[in-house]
């Protein structure tokens, strides 16, 4: 089976850029929990990620009960390593600590859209710091969007509070499995200097890529298909359609 290398030879390397491109989403666990120490590793390599004024806005969730594991799963697909991992995660952004401090002051929260992006871009640097960590001591990981599916079912079962606003899921744990891995568009179709090309090298740089991602789909027995007609089945109609009433309903402004 072809592999699909996402650096040239003559890259410079170093065992953390090792590391960033040995990432493939796993699938399949072998049975067995993180350890805790390994989760607290994890953490602070997570939390270590820059965050917007230091204001923190996110948390994580650690689902260790084993039918709140498999409500989640079934409702997120289903997808059954959500409840097969070795620990399952979801990650939100929190603007609850920010609204207590608020509010232990005297003074009325009040934000807009700001905080809402703050709190997804936060959350989302510590999740890649504490995703890769984790991939770093060995484990597999797959993040989750599929818990997006029904995300008031997700705030019932985790009992979440006004200010909490999950996100997206992450399984993590020993992989069995070995997946080739997925390729990416090139580097040059995605940094730019100075300015935003033309549609038409856009457009070039898609067609290349789209042979590429074929192949792979190919390769791994998948049903071919271009990136470009996988992207069109994806954003040809609207999902999720509950999503800003949810997130204003736990207090999130989106205006
Ligand atoms: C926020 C986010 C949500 C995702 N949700 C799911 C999911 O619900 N199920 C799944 O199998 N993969 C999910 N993925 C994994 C992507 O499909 C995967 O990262 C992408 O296809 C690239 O493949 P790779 O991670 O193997 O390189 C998600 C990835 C991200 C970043």
């Amino acid at each position: 089976m072809t592999d699909y290398p996402t650096h040239s030879q003559t890259e410079s390397t170093n065992p953390t850029i090792s590391t960033m491109l040995a990432h493939r989403s796993i699938r399949k666990f072998k049975p067995g929990t993180i350890p805790q120490n390994n989760i607290q590793t994890a953490m602070r390599a997570g939390q270590a990620a820059a965050t917007s004024s230091a204001v923190q806005p996110y948390c994580i969730i650690h689902v260790t009960d084993s039918a709140n594991r498999q409500a989640i799963a079934d409702l997120a697909g289903p997808q059954q390593m959500v409840h097969d991992c070795g620990a399952f995660f979801v990650i939100c952004a929190d603007l609850r600590k920010h609204m207590l401090i608020v509010e232990a002051a005297g003074e009325s929260y009040s934000t807009g859209l700001e905080a809402f992006v703050v709190g997804t871009v936060d959350a989302s640097l510590f999740a890649q710091n504490f995703t890769l960590a984790l991939e770093s001591l060995g484990y597999g990981t797959c993040y989750i969007g599929g818990i997006r599916n029904d995300l008031p079912q997700v705030n019932e079962i985790l009992n979440l509070p006004t200010g909490v606003l999950p996100l997206y899921g992450l399984c993590a744990g020993v992989p069995d499995e070995s997946p080739s891995h997925r390729p990416r568009l090139e580097p040059d179709a995605m940094l730019f200097e100075n300015a935003y090309p033309s549609d038409e090298v856009t457009m070039s740089a898609i067609k290349q890529y789209d042979e590429v991602y074929k192949q792979y789909l190919t390769d791994r027995g998948a049903k071919p298909s271009t990136w470009s007609e996988a992207i069109c089945k994806k954003f040809s109609y609207a999902t999720r359609v509950g999503l800003a009433a949810f997130y204003r309903s736990k207090g999130a402004s989106l205006d």
